[in-house]
């Protein structure tokens, strides 16, 4: 068999570029090995940038592959639990994510469009002209408020103010690129006591579980037929042998979806919001298709309008919020368009290379919303939400809460850049996804039409 092209540098040296400058590690790597290469030694780790290998690995039997064992440990089984979608495989992988699925799809969406635009709405409420705000922040908090609304169904109250509290502390320590160390080397998850910096996520990650069992087993109890948030769909929900998911998988679950589902689509909104104000004239256009739609108009108008759509891509596209896929290990050897990769290698789907290609992309670095108008692109080319049986359950739902928060934020104020922030801004680590820069802001500068009062949900 012959190897593939590659360095074979051990982990502990390539760590600190990968995980401080990933996408220069990527782009050196793929500059000097081409679209498939091989890095470090012992289990191979392989990268992919090839579309036409990617589309034969979307295509595979879901056996072909398992998720790794020393993710048993990792920050992410810490922070999700061990019977969490993202770290199952075979059976039990394909029994949650059945289970899971329903309520991301179809009629469900219009119920969440307005719970979007209403919570908005009641984050914007603080925003005064003049007034500049850290975007990133900002974000995060209206796409938490969304998930706690939309996936728990949390009423306002005691109980979601403190998740929403501690939930933001947690993911933001975790968020910072020195603690993505404590992912990569999970030794280094040590509790010394509350002040220690693993013991205080310790600490803070008991509260979040006690509040979220609290909240389950309320809901048990007093269950609401007519309810469409999706603990409620996950509890009600049966499985082909008619079996319900435990109290333990329902936690596991939950948190998986708080955690892949409201700092990715932060990150992206904060991105968005930063391109439509750096190039004027994507603004300029935005607001073009934006204006015409009445105030009273159906949330879902806004999700199918075609430049906000492009904009929502292109924002994927240039800086993925996951520059890789999940990893997959494969399980018995396999061949595909002519590569040869052996039981054990462990597969990155490389997301940031494949959307930076210039054959499919031309001026890859170039924020250009036009070009998902002009052309449309195969599952393996464009891949920001990953795909096959591993696919994120989750990208209908990120795109439209994309859509509907970018367009209400536009709807109701100017906003602008401030002079220093007027310039090219590269992505930073957030754990094991990229971000933009943490001093990302933007000041307002006056209402558009003058904000109703938002009413409370829930
Ligand atoms: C812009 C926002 C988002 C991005 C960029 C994103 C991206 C991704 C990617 C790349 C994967 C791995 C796919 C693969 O390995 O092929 C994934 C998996 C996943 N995502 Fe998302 N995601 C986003 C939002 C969401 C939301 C809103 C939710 C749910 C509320 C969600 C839930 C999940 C889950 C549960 C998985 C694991 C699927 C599995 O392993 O079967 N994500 N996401």
């Amino acid at each position: 068999m012959p190897t593939l092209p590659g360095s074979n540098t051990p982990f502990w040296q390539r760590a600190p570029k990968l995980i401080l400058r990933p996408l220069d590690y990527f782009e050196d790597h793929y500059r000097r090995y081409g679209p498939v290469f091989q890095v470090g030694k012992g289990p191979l780790s392989i990268y992919v940038a090839d579309p036409v290998v990617i589309q034969g690995i979307f295509q595979a039997d879901a056996a072909q592959f398992h998720v790794p064992p020393q993710n048993v440990g990792s920050g992410l089984n810490f922070l999700l639990g061990d019977q969490s979608l993202l770290l199952l495989d075979g059976d039990r992988h394909r029994r949650h994510r059945r289970l899971l699925m329903p309520p991301f799809h179809g009629d469900r969406m219009r119920a969440y469009g307005d719970v979007i635009c209403t919570l908005t709405k009641q984050a914007m409420a603080s925003w005064q002209p003049g007034k500049t705000f850290n975007v990133r922040a900002a974000m995060q908090d209206i796409t938490l408020r969304v998930i706690l609304k939309a996936v728990f169904g949390l009423a306002d109250g005691d109980r979601y103010d403190r998740l929403r509290q501690l939930l933001s502390t947690l993911l933001e320590g975790l968020g910072t690129p020195f603690s993505a160390f404590f992912i990569f080397f999970p030794g280094l998850q040590k509790d010394w006591g509350a002040m220690s910096p693993w013991g205080k996520f310790v600490r803070i990650k008991a509260e979040i579980d006690a509040l979220i069992y609290a909240e389950i087993g309320d809901r048990r109890q007093h269950s609401q037929p007519h309810s469409t948030d999706i603990l409620s769909l996950m509890i009600s929900a049966r499985d082909a042998q008619g079996e319900p998911l435990s109290d333990g998988e329902l936690h596991n679950e939950l948190m998986t979806l708080l955690v892949a589902g409201h700092e990715t689509t932060a990150s992206a909104l904060a991105w968005a919001l930063y391109w439509v104000h750096w190039l004027p004239e994507v603004g300029k256009r935005l607001r073009q298709e934006l204006d015409p739609v009445g105030p009273s108009a159906d949330p879902l108008t806004y999700a199918s309008l075609p430049y906000l759509t492009a904009v929502c891509q292109e924002t994927l596209r240039i800086y993925p919020v996951a520059p890789t896929t999940g990893i997959r290990i494969v399980s018995r050897p396999m061949t595909v368009a002519g590569y040869d990769f052996p039981a054990g290698s462990v597969l990155f789907l490389n997301v940031y290379l494949v959307h930076h290609r210039e054959d499919l992309y031309p001026e890859p670095d170039t924020f250009r919303p036009e070009r998902f108008l002009e052309r449309q692109y195969s599952p393996s080319e464009y891949l920001p939400f990953g795909g096959g049986h591993r696919s994120c359950i989750g990208s209908a739902f990120a795109l439209m809460e994309m859509k509907l928060v970018l367009a209400t934020i536009l709807r109701h104020w100017d906003l602008e850049l401030p002079e220093r922030l007027r310039r090219p801004l590269k992505p930073v680590r957030r754990g094991l996804t990229l971000a933009p820069p943490g001093n990302l802001r933007l000041t307002p500068l006056a209402q558009r039409v003058a904000q109703q009062p938002a009413l409370p949900l829930g």
